[in-house]
C-alpha cells in the first residue's frame, strides 16, 4: 500500500514537473556580450501575440517590441481579456562588434518581469519568452515593414484609455481624428 502510494506520488511528480519546466530559463547577456547602443539598425517595430508557455495554442493577446519614441526600445503586452497591459524597456546583446545582420540577443527585466529572446534581423522574426508577474509566456513577432504599421505602434503605447504615455492634454489636437498622423511632426526616434 505504501509503496503503491510512493510510486503513484513520483509518477504525478514527473508528469507535472515535465509540464511545468519545459526548460523555461529566462537568460540574462552573458559577461562577453554587450550592449547593442541605441537598439536595432532597423526600428520598424515586430508586431506578433504572446501565449501560455505550458499551453502554446492558448493565446493571452497582442505583442509588439518597439522603438519608443525616446529612443529606447520597449516590449508590450496586451492582454485580449481587457486587463491591463504590461510594458518595459529591453536592450540588445552581441558578441562583439553589432552587425544590422544576423541574430540579436533582445533581455530586459524589472521587479516582477523578465525577458528574452532573438532577433532575426534578416528575416524580420522575433521569439521569445517573458515571466510577467511569475506566469509563463512564449511570445512571437514579425518585423511589419510598411510605414503605416510603425504609426499603429505609436498608437499602441500613447493613445487610448489605459496608454503607457498618455499624450498631454496640451499636445497637437489632430491625432483624434486621424491615429496615423504621427510621422508629420516626429520620427521613430522621437523629437
Ligand atoms: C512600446 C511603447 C512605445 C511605442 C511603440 C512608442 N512610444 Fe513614444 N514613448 C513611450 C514612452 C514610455 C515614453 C516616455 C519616455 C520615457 O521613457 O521617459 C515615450 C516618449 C515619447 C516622446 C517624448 C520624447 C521626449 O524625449 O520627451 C515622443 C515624441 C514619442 N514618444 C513619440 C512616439 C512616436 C512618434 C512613436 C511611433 C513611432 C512612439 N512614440 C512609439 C512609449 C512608446
Ligand atoms: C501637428 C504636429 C503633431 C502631430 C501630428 C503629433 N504630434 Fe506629438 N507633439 C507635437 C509637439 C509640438 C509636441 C511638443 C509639445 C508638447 O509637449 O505639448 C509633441 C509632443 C509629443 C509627446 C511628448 C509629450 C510630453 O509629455 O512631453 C509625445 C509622446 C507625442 N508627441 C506623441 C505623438 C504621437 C504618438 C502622435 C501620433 C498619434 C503625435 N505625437 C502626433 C506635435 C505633434
Amino acid at each position: 500500500m505504501r509503496l503503491r502510494q510512493i510510486l503513484w506520488l513520483s509518477l504525478v511528480g514527473i508528469v507535472v514537473g515535465c509540464n511545468i519546466f519545459p526548460s523555461f530559463v529566462i537568460t540574462p547577456p552573458t559577461d562577453d556580450m554587450t550592449v547593442v547602443l541605441g537598439g536595432l539598425a532597423d526600428t520598424e517595430p515586430y508586431f506578433g501575440t504572446y501565449r501560455l508557455a505550458n499551453a502554446p495554442d492558448v493565446e493571452m493577446g497582442d505583442f509588439l517590441l518597439a522603438s519608443c519614441g525616446c529612443g529606447d526600445w520597449r516590449v508590450l503586452f496586451r492582454p485580449s481579456d481587457g486587463g491591463p497591459q504590461v510594458q518595459f524597456p529591453v536592450q540588445f546583446y552581441t558578441v562583439g562588434e553589432y552587425s544590422p545582420s544576423g541574430s540579436v540577443k533582445m533581455h530586459g527585466s524589472t521587479d516582477y518581469n523578465a525577458t528574452d529572446g532573438m532577433v532575426d534581423q534578416d528575416g524580420g522574426v522575433f521569439d521569445g519568452k517573458a515571466e510577467l508577474a511569475l506566469s509563463r509566456y512564449i511570445m512571437s513577432a514579425n518585423r511589419e515593414s510598411a510605414h503605416v504599421q510603425s504609426v499603429d505602434a505609436c498608437g499602441m503605447c500613447h493613445i487610448g484609455e489605459d496608454s503607457i504615455y498618455p499624450l498631454p492634454p496640451t499636445h497637437p489636437q489632430k491625432y483624434k481624428t486621424n491615429p496615423r498622423v504621427c510621422f508629420e511632426c516626429h520620427t521613430v526616434n522621437g523629437q
